[in-house]
């Protein structure tokens, strides 16, 4: 046989052995456990779990479609167990079919079983993956998930499959069967902005036309589409020097594990590789952070999926209290790195969706806010206005158990995922809704701060983005928070009074956390387009990149007016913009050379700085499920590329060794050639300055 794979495609192979290989334990005698199977309503036989799924907007075609070509010798079977009742069958070795599709993705199903081997697939005749049929059972498994890939430009492809009739320890030729092909039709991104454009008065024009300009010039800036995350990434953090992890909720990902969909992976940086994760619990909407000895904690979620969607058939366990520990993982093969679940033993004291989860100055994990169940905006009724850590903390009177915020009370009813930082001297900022606070949390003391101006609310479902601006010595580390973005929606509004259509907000306020900031109170500048649901990535010059989001609805689905299939928000805005703190006022923003995406990405949607340098953006999700129909699931990943990627800049050189919490630590830089001069006997944060200005 011969191999041509590339490395992304060697693990996806990897990955097909694994999946099949985690399906056979539960061939050997032993019934599924509810885990890897589904309770029909009124039953409680578990059921095994069938990959096969048709997400709204995605097109199946039998294997019987006049549009499928066959050659060589394919019988057809048929059985109630198919898609149509039909599949159709080869043993005969470079038997193949080539199906012709319009679309960004597309999926195989068929069988699986000890009789069935390899088949080499071709996309548009170019990439070649080998997609493995075996699964140690006797007889088939119906409806499984071969080959799937989300990762092409919109357009015509086409798949080919040829049956190799081999695979290793096999003597007979093997089984290669095809049951349906799914394919993801994803937009047009050449008529998406003829959709998007406001149908509600002229309001989408102005930022479309400033997209239209910005994607002609991109001179130093790059973006280029690669890798797709098979679970949808509505959470991301950088985890080590190689690999990002993800968390999404509980729904028909396509990356699978023990014969389920995996709501959690990891992402390999270098080689765009996904290993599913398992998870126990459902993470929607959870929150997460490290803890000061890099452990990372998600907590928080939702119930059991139990809607006609069917997503209780994935057998999670409610994860509203859930803990999920996942210890540091620096391996560039990451296969013993997983999440920890023991929900009897560590869990939080009260239920939270919504939470946001923020490491304070002595390593531990404040836990803040959240609803007391799912829904929409938050209420009295199921508000929790407390804060608890992780480890749990026994001060003032709590036992352990969750303290009372006012802040958090006051803030209904849109103060869900409140904005929160560690500020230099260990008290913490907190915003919400249209109010801030500095929480003194050794005293358990709020100071309320200026509100924030013209009825701006930033978070959930009017939600900004919020960020600590770089702490410098040159101004003796005076820490500035900087939000942007959100809507001036009132939060008591019905959600049938609110459109998709309503503008989102461009106002930036920015404060100075010192006795004087304060007094100033909030200073106000604006973007140049409307963004709700932005995400902001400070970049290592000390810029602020923002990304993703709509400009205009809100958060969520499902809930408003002018649904776009489910999204709560429409017009999403595609071109980034620069934020360069310290220019002077009014030649802050920028988009100038930035590129424009063909992707919104709009609810559930992220972004973050790599260890390269570059920025990662994926997710987009505003539906209950996977879903096709606009703005469907994105699983394509993006990367944007500033122009100090090509520039010769400082470099590590020794390997750094592992940081203490508050410890400190020498690194030994490589400095560029050229200006090495420059930095001599400098520390290295002039140096990093005066560098960004010779990069400037
Ligand atoms: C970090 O601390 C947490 C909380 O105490 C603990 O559960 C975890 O095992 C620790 N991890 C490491 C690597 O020490
Ligand atoms: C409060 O929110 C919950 C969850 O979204 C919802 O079920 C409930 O009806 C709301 N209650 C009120 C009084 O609006």
């Amino acid at each position: 046989m011969t191999t041509l794979l590339t490395t992304k495609r060697s693990f996806r192979y990897a990955t097909y052995v694994f999946v099949f290989l985690a399906l056979s334990f539960s061939a050997s005698g032993h019934s599924d456990p509810a885990w890897n199977g589904h309770t029909v309503p009124g039953s409680t036989t578990p059921a095994t779990f069938t990959p096969f799924y048709v997400p709204p907007g995605a097109k199946a075609y039998d294997s019987s479609s006049p549009l499928i070509h066959y050659s060589g010798h394919w019988s057809t079977v048929y059985s109630s167990g198919y898609h149509r009742k039909s599949l159709h069958s080869t043993s005969q070795v470079n038997a193949a079919i080539s199906f012709r599709f319009t679309g960004t993705g597309i999926e195989w199903f068929g069988n699986c079983d000890r009789h069935h081997g390899i088949a080499v697939v071709l996309i548009d005749g170019l990439h070649r993956h080998f997609a493995d049929a075996y699964c140690a059972r006797d007889k088939p498994r119906k409806q499984q998930r071969i080959f799937w890939d989300f990762d092409l430009p919109y357009g015509d492809h086409t798949i080919k499959i040829i049956n190799t009739g081999e695979r290793p320890g096999s003597t007979k030729a093997t089984l290669c069967d095809i049951d349906a092909f799914v394919v993801t039709r994803g937009t047009d991104p050449n008529i998406q902005s003829l959709f998007s454009s406001s149908s509600h008065g002229d309001f989408g024009s102005s930022f479309l036309e400033a997209q239209t300009l910005a994607s002609t010039a991109s001179a130093g800036w790059s973006l280029v589409q690669k890798g797709s995350t098979g679970v949808h990434a509505m959470q991301l953090a950088i985890i080590s020097s190689s690999h990002a992890i993800i968390v999404d909720k509980v729904e028909h990902n396509p990356l699978t594990i023990s014969g389920h969909p995996a709501w959690a992976a990891l992402y390999n940086l270098r080689t765009h590789a996904v290993k599913p994760l398992a998870m126990q619990s459902n993470s929607f909407c959870a929150g997460g952070t490290f803890l000061g000895n890099g452990t990372l904690i998600n907590v928080g979620g939702n119930p059991v999926v139990d809607d006609h969607t069917a997503s209780a058939d994935f057998g999670d366990v409610d994860g509203l209290q859930a803990i999920r520990i996942f210890e540091p993982c620096d391996k560039e093969s990451p296969d013993d790195c997983e999440f920890y679940e023991h929900h009897s033993q560590i869990r939080m004291a009260s239920p939270r969706w919504y939470n946001t989860v923020l490491r304070i100055s002595d390593g531990s994990a404040m836990i803040i806010g959240g609803s007391k169940k799912g829904g929409w905006i938050n209420n009295a009724t199921v508000n929790n206005p407390t804060i608890e850590y992780f480890p749990p903390k026994g001060f003032h009177g709590s036992n352990g158990l969750p303290i009372h915020l006012p802040f958090l009370v006051d803030t209904l009813s849109s103060n869900l995922f409140p904005i929160a930082f560690a500020l230099p001297d260990g008290q913490v900022f907190m915003a919400a809704n249209r109010d801030a606070m500095i929480y003194d949390w050794k005293n358990n003391l709020e100071r309320r701060l200026p509100q924030i101006p013209n009825r701006i609310r930033v978070t959930y479902p009017m939600a900004g983005t919020g960020l600590l601006l770089p702490l410098s010595p040159d101004n003796n580390y005076q820490p500035e928070i900087l939000i942007c973005g959100g809507s001036d929606i009132p939060d008591d509004k019905a959600s049938y009074d609110i459109s998709s259509q309503d503008p989102a907000s461009s106002q930036c306020s920015r404060m100075v956390l010192t006795e004087d900031g304060i007094d100033a109170g909030w200073q106000v500048e604006f973007m140049p387009q409307p963004r709700t649901m932005p995400d902001a990535v400070l970049l290592p010059t000390g810029e602020v990149f923002i990304v993703n989001g709509a400009a205009t609805g809100i958060s969520g689905y499902g809930n408003v007016r002018d649904q776009v299939g489910s999204s709560n928000a429409d017009n999403p805005v595609l071109t980034p913009v620069l934020y360069s703190p310290r220019a002077a006022v009014g030649e802050r923003f920028s988009s100038a050379n930035l590129p424009t995406s063909q992707i919104p990405r709009l609810y559930h949607s992220v972004a973050t700085l790599t260890p390269a340098g570059d920025i990662m953006v994926a997710g987009s999700n505003p539906n209950l499920d996977r879903s096709e129909i606009k703005y469907g699931t994105e699983y394509r990943v993006e990367w944007f590329s500033p122009p100090y990627m090509s520039m010769d800049r400082p470099e590590i050189t020794e390997e750094v060794p592992k940081l203490q919490f508050e410890g400190e630590v020498q690194v030994k830089v490589r400095l560029p050639k050229e200006n090495s001069g420059r930095f001599k006997g400098m520390k290295l944060w002039s140096i990093l300055r005066t560098l960004e200005r010779v990069i400037e």
